[in-house]
């Protein structure tokens, strides 16, 4: 099972066996005044929340995570709070699974034989792949609270045993790439990890360190990209992340466009 109540290195877990979101769960504490360093973690959820409004499946035996914390300086955090929580997720998965070779994160999609290692890579804004396909989730939330102070919520999802079918994009599970793990280790490695990065991100140089741990990382630059905005479709070249966490595309006419929100395809269509 999932720890619960237990308090680990400073952070404390409420764990679920089945729970609606642990995100709703975080955002209620939050509004609560509860001083934060918090997770709720769950083996399933019935109302897992994706990002843009979507849902997000959550069966039994995959994690749910959310980790509410209220940042000395909210300002303009929760984009760079979502590169931390991507290098933790990526640190604790392939610590979990050494032989995932961290390199592009596309080749296993087009059929590539890779050797029978999955790659784990950063799909921005904040995805996990793995061989090309969806194995992890970040929705981050913000909630002003009742004292003027901004808590952030950093959901995390993972498919530990099942992969959602009926996607838009493939999707695939720790159990798919053979990797005989369950929730609460991974949920242990997770929260291990954070606290790494969390320290190395507020330790003044280590803002800039997480962004290239990121963008070393990243799955896809130098392809083709299609990113979808509230405006439309921009195609261009995946050119890399620049020092603010946003995707830098170059369009057919070489122009450089700075993206802060979207949703990014890879190949053309
Ligand atoms: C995405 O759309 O990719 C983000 C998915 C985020 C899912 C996680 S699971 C834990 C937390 N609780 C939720 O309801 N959603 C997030």
């Amino acid at each position: 099972p999932l720890p619960d109540n237990a308090v680990e290195a400073g952070y404390r877990v409420i764990g679920f066996d089945s729970v609606g979101s642990t995100n709703i769960e975080a955002m209620k504490a939050a509004m609560a005044g509860n001083a934060g360093k918090i997770w709720y973690a769950a083996l399933q959820q019935t109302e897992g929340r994706g990002r843009r409004g979507r849902a997000w499946e959550s069966p039994y035996g995959n994690l749910a995570a959310s980790l509410m914390i209220v940042p000395d300086a909210p300002s303009n955090s929760l984009a760079g709070l979502g590169f931390v929580a991507g290098v933790a997720l990526n640190t604790a998965l392939t610590r979990l699974m050494p032989a995932a070779a961290i390199r592009s994160g596309l080749d296993g999609a087009d059929g590539v034989s890779d050797g029978g290692r999955a790659r784990i890579a950063l799909k921005w804004p904040n995805d996990v792949l793995a061989d090309g396909a969806k194995l992890a989730g970040i929705l981050l939330e913000a909630q002003k609270r009742p004292d003027g102070r901004t808590a952030i919520v950093i959901g995390i999802g993972v498919n530990v045993v099942a992969a959602p079918q009926g996607l838009p994009y493939p999707a695939t599970s720790l159990a798919d790439l053979g990797a005989p793990l369950d929730a609460p280790s991974v949920f242990e490695a997770l929260a291990e990890s954070w606290v790494e990065c969390y320290q190395m991100w507020n330790n003044g140089s280590g803002t800039n360190r997480i962004i290239h741990r990121w963008r070393d990382n990243a799955a896809g630059i130098g392809a083709e990209v299609a990113v979808q905005r509230g405006d439309g479709v921009l195609r261009g070249i995946f050119e890399t992340i620049d020092d603010a966490g946003h995707l830098i595309v170059r369009d057919d006419e070489g122009h450089r466009i700075a993206i802060t929100a979207g949703d990014v395809h890879f190949g053309t269509t």
